[in-house]
């Protein structure tokens, strides 16, 4: 059998009223991505797709960030949120091209499996017309509730518009639909609005393949992979199950999670062999960790590399564009920011590198800062190899510090210092014998003449 031909239609033309946010729902985050990149990614590694997202009208940060998540995504506009049918229809040119299959997705449904689509999928080639996938959650309120008879799907009624008995199946209509594509159109075609909220179901495509002769059935699967999200609650049900996922996952390929339960990823964390993540870490979009890393405790990394045998915290914030190579050791209070921090070198104490390079085997030393923002502009720093940068240096952008140069402690250093030079940019220290018991007796002289 070749391969099956497959449009994959996502419905993100949803308000969103009851997330409370000026941002659209398919917007907001899991895992460091958006709920409608979750679902592309699904999609993109399914065999043989195209792609179509139904947008709201205006909704261009919907679209971009569609065509960012997956480039080639075609873009159509439902004009009125006038039901799920009216949804699937605008992308109607997308569905008249008869791919084989025809899924339909929900944007607002980040945990679903590309195993699932396939199921679904398979269910079509098996001869379905169309395929529902089905759950049983704990409390169904809400959901379509899928008929059955026999092995059948004979119809999926609304909550809204549900006798008493159908309300009390537990097998619930999970959204996702697929359809085959050669009849996909003559059934939702014949979907009307003659509903308690006068709206065009999907669901009574179910209803008009039977009544088509077409076989319908339905596909069970856990409650995670349709996890809809409507409301800042379920997204934060669905952050922690996606977090349990990745966590599992991580420690599949080998990643030691001492307490897992307290360490957040993001859903393109990328781990190599024997990392060891301590407690309480969190990983935000675009990290990447080579082998033998170790991640101490309280560390926040985002878009950074961290290589192989480096170690990393405790307390240590590595920010967009942190790249550090094998065996850095960044310590506690350690901020580093668009920045390369070659083999070997070190930054151990209560420092900040932004826009700079810290050469292979150079030591920062505790307290010490690039000053890299003049207030208008972002200056570059260059720190050669094996430097040594002395404790509370300031390092004033653009400077450089050739290689196997020496900074004196304390040093403000507005010029470059040549390699292997000493440079010392502080005022002198000056001493005075026995000053210290005269200064106090003065000031006390002071305090008791102001009390009488
Ligand atoms: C829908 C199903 C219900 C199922 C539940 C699962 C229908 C009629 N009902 O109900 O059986 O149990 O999902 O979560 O399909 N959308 C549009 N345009 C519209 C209307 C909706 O793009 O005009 C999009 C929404 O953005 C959302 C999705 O379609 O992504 C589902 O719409 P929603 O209103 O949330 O449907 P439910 O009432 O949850
Ligand atoms: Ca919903």
């Amino acid at each position: 059998m070749g391969e099956r031909s497959c449009l994959a239609i996502v419905l993100a033309a949803g308000e969103g009223t009851r997330m409370r946010s000026q941002r659209p729902k398919v917007l907001h985050q899991v895992a460091g991505r958006t709920l409608l990149a979750h679902v592309l990614a699904a999609v993109r590694q399914t065999g043989g797709s195209s792609c179509a997202v139904v947008v709201g009208p205006g909704a261009d940060a919907v679209a971009a960030e569609a065509q960012r998540a997956l480039p080639g995504a075609e873009i159509f506009v439902q004009a009125e949120r006038r039901g799920t049918a009216d949804a699937v229809l605008a992308a109607k040119s997308a569905i008249a091209r008869k791919p084989d299959d025809v899924l339909v997705i929900f944007g607002d449904t980040p945990l679903i499996r590309p195993l699932t689509l396939a199921r679904m999928r398979d269910a079509l080639a098996e001869g379905a017309a169309i395929a529902v996938l089905g759950f049983r959650p704990k409390d169904p309120s809400g959901y379509g509730r899928l008929v059955l008879e026999g092995g059948e799907l004979v119809a999926i009624r609304e909550e809204l518009d549900a006798s008493a008995a159908e309300r009390a199946i537990g097998l619930c209509n999970g959204g996702l639909m697929a359809f085959a594509g050669d009849t996909a159109l003559a059934v939702l075609e014949r979907i009307g609005s003659n509903n308690r909220k006068g709206e065009f179901y999907l669901t009574d495509a179910i209803a008009i393949a039977r009544a088509l002769k077409l076989k319908a059935v339905a596909i069970e699967t856990e409650e995670d992979d349709v996890r809809g999200i409507n409301t800042k609650g379920q997204l934060a049900e669905t952050e922690a199950a996606l977090q349990q996922r990745l966590r599992l996952a991580a420690m599949d390929a080998g990643v030691t999670l001492i307490a897992p339960e307290t360490v957040f990823l993001s859903a393109d964390t990328k781990f190599g062999r024997d990392v060891v993540v301590e407690p309480f870490v969190v990983f935000g979009a675009g990290v990447t960790i080579e082998d033998n890393a170790v991640i101490r405790s309280f560390s926040h990394l985002d878009h950074a590399h961290v290589g192989k045998g480096a170690l990393v915290g405790p307390y240590a914030r590595l920010r967009p564009g942190a790249w550090l190579e094998e065996n850095v050791h960044i310590g506690n209070f350690v901020e580093i920011k668009e920045a390369v921090i070659e083999a070997g070198a070190k930054a151990n104490h209560l420092a900040y590198i932004g826009d700079a390079r810290l050469g292979a085997g150079a030591n920062f030393g505790a307290g010490a800062i690039v000053c890299n923002y003049d207030g208008v502009a972002k200056h570059r720093t260059d720190i050669g190899k094996g430097a040594f940068i002395g404790s509370n240096a300031a390092l004033v952008a653009p400077v450089t510090v050739g290689d196997g140069a020496y900074v004196a402690t304390g040093s403000v250093i507005t010029q470059d210092v040549p390699a292997d030079a000493l440079a010392i940019g502080r005022s002198r220290q000056v001493v005075k014998e026995n000053q210290a018991a005269r200064l106090r007796a003065m000031k006390l002289g002071a305090r008791k003449k102001a009390a009488d």
